[in-house]
């Protein structure tokens, strides 16, 4: 039977990129016979703007029902004022994510050799880069009660929210970090703060305890401070990096940075049976949405995923891959990457062209 994908373009330059991604997937289902059907949703601004929510129950339906969901970018200036916060665009992700339970992101920062000079480091720093961030999505400060803000006796008022992981939470991302290690260099740096906070001490206690049933891959420790540093500094270091919601989201814009641009690094989101969301690592850019300007190849290389991953096309998904390789060595850029000597593209014209090499090959 064919297997369902659902598109959620989103907000901002989501439309744009989740375009030249289905581009991708038409052409794997029209040219190589992959199985799939495509449906569409929406999310964030778009479906607050249509139904009032961020995460309309009907997106929320078809998110359940599909075996596997592809999003572009929610957010935006025009919903950052919003008083109610339940109303808000990022909600609507963070819904779908704990909704669905995907507590498993992956974000692969890998550089291609074609790019070691669009980086801001040096090359010999970035050059064979391969990275796997396996980020905690569905807990930690991101969810944690109580939340909010209130009125202190004196009038003034207070933010507050709590950082919490249970021991099962730590122990099942864990997991995916050491079986993600053991198909790649079988090193482990899991990321905290035990230094100062007690979440951060369990969650260590947890990793050592899970380590145990991973002889073969070895385990150390960093504070996430020196982690941002050791990142800018001799990123190869790393193999896998483990570590809770909101350190990973922080370091992975880091570790974006390191690929050449945050419009390379794709993710996956995975619950505990494989079932899956692929999005870009990045946001919806307001500053260059409509301009035909953003780099699709995040969101091209997060439909690879989500083929690998959640579809079980592991050959189309390095096929989609070596495409991207390949407009790559022809020199196409979009502006975020370019350099002198290439040749700048637009948006639809980087998703064009990947289609014309997967064809080709
Ligand atoms: P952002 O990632 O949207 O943009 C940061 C910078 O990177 C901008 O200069 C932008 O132009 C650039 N950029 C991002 N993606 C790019 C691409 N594909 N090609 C070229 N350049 C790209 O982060 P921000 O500005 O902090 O946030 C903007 C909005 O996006 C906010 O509403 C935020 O909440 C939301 N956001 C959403 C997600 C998501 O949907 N997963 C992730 C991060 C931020
Ligand atoms: C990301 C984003 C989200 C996050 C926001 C938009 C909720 O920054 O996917 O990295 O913080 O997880
Ligand atoms: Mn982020």
């Amino acid at each position: 039977m064919s297997q369902q994908v659902l598109v959620l373009p989103g907000d901002g330059i989501g439309p744009e990129i989740t375009a030249e991604a289905v581009k991708v997937l038409e052409a794997c289902r029209d040219q190589l016979g992959l199985d799939i059907t495509l449906d569409e949703g929406l999310v964030g601004g778009a479906g607050y703007d249509a139904h009032g929510e961020p995460l309309p129950a009907q997106t929320l339906d078809k998110a359940r029902a599909a075996d596997a969901i592809l999003l572009g970018a929610v957010g935006g200036p025009q919903w950052d004022k919003l008083p109610d916060l339940s109303k808000r665009p990022e909600k609507g992700l963070l819904g779908l994510r704990s909704n669905l339970k995907l507590f498993g992101n992956l974000r692969p920062a890998m550089l291609y050799p074609q790019l070691a000079s669009a980086s801001t480091l040096k090359p010999e720093v970035v050059s064979g880069l391969d990275i796997m961030i396996v980020r905690e999505l569905t807990g930690g400060i991101y969810f944690g009660q109580p939340r909010g803000i209130r009125t202190l006796e004196n009038g003034e008022r207070e933010g507050f929210n709590t950082y919490v992981y249970t021991e099962s939470e730590i122990r099942r991302i864990a997991k995916v970090a050491f079986e993600m290690a053991r198909k790649r260099d079988k090193r482990v740096c899991s990321v905290d703060k035990a230094n100062v906070l007690e979440v951060t001490i369990l969650w260590r206690e947890i990793m050592e305890e899970v380590a145990k049933d991973y002889p073969d891959v070895e385990l150390t420790h960093m504070y996430v401070d020196n982690a941002a540093m050791q990142l800018v500094r001799a990123p190869k270091q790393f193999d896998v990096m483990v570590t809770g919601n909101m350190f990973g989201d922080i370091l992975s814009d880091a570790a974006a940075m390191l690929t050449g641009s945050i419009g390379m690094l794709p993710s996956a989101s995975l619950d505990e049976q494989g079932k899956g969301m692929y999005e870009p690592c990045h946001g919806s850019a307001p500053d260059i949405a409509g301009l035909g300007m953003a780099n699709p190849l995040a969101t091209i290389l997060s439909a690879a995923m989500m083929l690998r991953y959640s579809l079980d096309q592991g050959d189309t998904a390095k096929r989609i891959e070596q495409a991207v390789s390949e407009v790559l060595d022809e020199g196409l850029r979009t502006a975020d990457i370019m350099s002198e000597g290439m040749t700048k593209v637009s948006t639809s014209q980087m998703g064009d062209a990947v289609v014309q090499a997967l064809l080709k090959a």
